[in-house]
């Protein structure tokens, strides 16, 4: 039946009855990936960043349920060439479509979009802001491995300054009390707005430079993430920055039993082959379980009811 539709721009923006809401959605559909609650229904997938798993698991998820899906994933084949704005962009698709699904370059492009049109955007990352679907398979990925998601020590490892998907998670985390632990060079580290969040919002921190046996036998989620070169301006700054942290299996062997290492992929050189057999490397499984974490945030965003598997109280 629906109800109401709603945009999904920034994780801050949901509550942590709907996050745990979307968490047992995300597992109804994990159980039941193929229905065909999107019948008649047009999504829309504006890419003006590049984009493997999100698109592609976004682009899956309305498949599988049903319905059918528009759009671009190389801006340089559109209009914007022309000199279309994004605001002619959003408010053509508008006129096509049930739902949009972008990623921009530039921070507040979700946000601007809702802005211009009636329809649900559904933010799939804006410059080094928000993610907020990655944050909801995280949150469902970390909720999978630890059969929680409070009272967790959770490190953040490598580029803490640009990556959105961190920033993403610290404001999901406000909802689940966690202790973590920032990793990052000093051109990299956790910028202070984040760290103002965390102080605001009762969230324990400390922040290491060094990526110790120490900081990862006291883990129960190792987060890596990529140095990401095209946020530098600076090039020579990205080369002196970009290995220097990485994971390989020798470093684990001490950690504890359950830790479980998250990435959300693409990696370069942060995390070694020789961890991807390892039964604590979850990064694989944590981008699948975006399918399922999106099957839910696109029936949200649409206002489709579907039933909900509680996933904890
Ligand atoms: N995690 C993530 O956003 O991956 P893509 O850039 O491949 O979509």
């Amino acid at each position: 039946m629906a109800t109401s539709t709603k945009s999904l721009v920034s994780i801050a923006d949901i509550s942590r009855d709907e996050i745990l809401t979307l968490l047992g959605q995300a597992r109804y559909f994990e159980e039941n990936p193929n229905n065909r609650i999107l019948q008649g229904k047009v999504v829309a997938t504006l890419f003006f960043e590049p984009s493997t798993r999100t698109r592609l698991s976004f682009e899956t998820a309305v498949n599988r349920l049903g319905g059918r899906v528009i759009g671009f994933s190389d801006a340089s084949t559109t209009s914007s060439t022309k000199g279309e704005t994004l605001k002619d962009t959003i408010k053509m698709v508008s006129n096509y479509v049930d739902l949009i699904v972008m990623r921009h370059y530039l921070e507040g492009a979700a946000r601007y979009a809702t802005e211009v049109t009636d329809i649900p955007i559904i933010n799939a990352g804006d410059g080094a802001n928000q993610h907020p679907s990655q944050t909801m398979l995280d949150l469902y990925s970390i909720y999978k491995t630890q059969g929680r998601l409070e009272d967790l020590d959770i490190t953040l490892v490598g580029d803490l300054k640009y990556g959105r998907t961190v920033h993403s998670l610290l404001h999901a985390m406000k909802h689940f009390p966690a202790r973590f632990k920032f990793v990052a060079c000093d051109e990299l580290k956790m910028p202070q707005e984040y760290k103002d969040f965390c102080d605001a919002n009762g969230i324990k921190y400390e922040e290491y430079t060094e990526f110790s046996p120490e900081v990862i036998n006291n883990s129960d989620i190792i987060y890596m993430t990529r140095v990401q070169r095209e946020r530098f301006t600076d090039i020579m700054e990205y080369e002196r920055v970009k290995n220097l942290y990485n994971l390989n299996n020798a470093m684990v062997q001490d950690s504890r039993d359950n830790l479980r290492i998250l990435h959300p992929l693409p990696r370069v050189n942060e995390l070694s082959m020789d961890l991807d057999d390892n039964p604590k490397a979850y990064y694989f499984e944590q981008a699948k379980n975006g399918l399922y974490a999106r099957q839910a945030i696109i029936c949200r965003s649409l206002g489709i009811d579907i039933p909900v598997i509680p996933a904890q109280k």
